[in-house]
């Protein structure tokens, strides 16, 4: 059984975004990210490497939910299952993105940025969504704005949140859980550090996420 958005965004407080450029750092890194307590995953298409890294994680990996992220073109959905992704991630949304997700067998968690994407998203019944880039987009000033017209919609903010600004995301009512690249710095990666990242995740896994707190 593949998860629903809600319940991959109550998994965990944080997502982190991943880049992974060479196959071979997929599978120690996601289990670094598990050990420090992150099991949701999400691997950007944004590489080469990303679908096999995918691929990777969900043979050897079972206890991480990993998702394909960075999709932005229809045929990615049917990629990202065929590869073994769990869940779906864009940075937009539009209506043939939303039912190539759904003809995947696959939840998509789709980003907006504006009150009329909210919309869009709402008349295909989702209500769990990415507020994308957050930082760029009024933060949490935005969120709480949000909550107005759309008391029953639920976010998972990702784009420029960091270790000094996730606590302030999650404290808000309507987010459930943020995502965010600074658990696996790039930096890390090529040093094979899977260590530091263990310990970065450590730091904000403690920090339940709102559907379960
Ligand atoms: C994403 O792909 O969702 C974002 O690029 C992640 O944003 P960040 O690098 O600011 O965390």
């Amino acid at each position: 059984m593949t998860p629903t958005i809600a319940e991959v965004m109550g998994r965990a407080p944080v997502i982190p975004v991943l880049e992974i450029e060479d196959r071979a750092q997929a599978v120690p890194l996601a289990r670094a990210l598990v050990a420090g307590g992150l099991p949701v995953l999400e691997v950007t298409l944004r590489t080469g490497a990303a679908l096999e890294a995918v691929a990777a994680i969900r043979r050897e990996v079972p206890e991480a939910l990993v998702g394909v992220g960075t999709v932005t073109r229809v045929g990615h959905c049917r990629e990202a299952a065929d590869a073994g992704a769990s869940f779906l991630v864009s940075p937009g949304v539009t209506e043939r993105l939303l039912a190539a997700a759904e003809a995947a067998g696959l939840g998509l968690l789709p980003g907006i940025a504006t009150a009329s994407e909210i919309i869009l998203a709402g008349e295909a019944g989702l209500r769990h969504l990415k507020f994308f880039p957050a930082e760029a987009n009024g933060g949490t000033a935005a969120l709480r704005a949000l909550r107005g017209p759309f008391p029953d919609v639920r976010f998972c903010p990702t784009g420029g949140v960091r270790p000094q600004n996730f606590l302030d995301y999650l404290s808000l009512p309507n987010v459930l859980c943020v995502g965010g690249s600074w658990l696996a710095p790039a930096s890390a990666l090529a040093a094979g550090d899977w260590d530091r990242i263990t310990d970065l995740a450590r730091q904000v896994s403690g920090e339940r996420p709102r559907a379960l707190a």
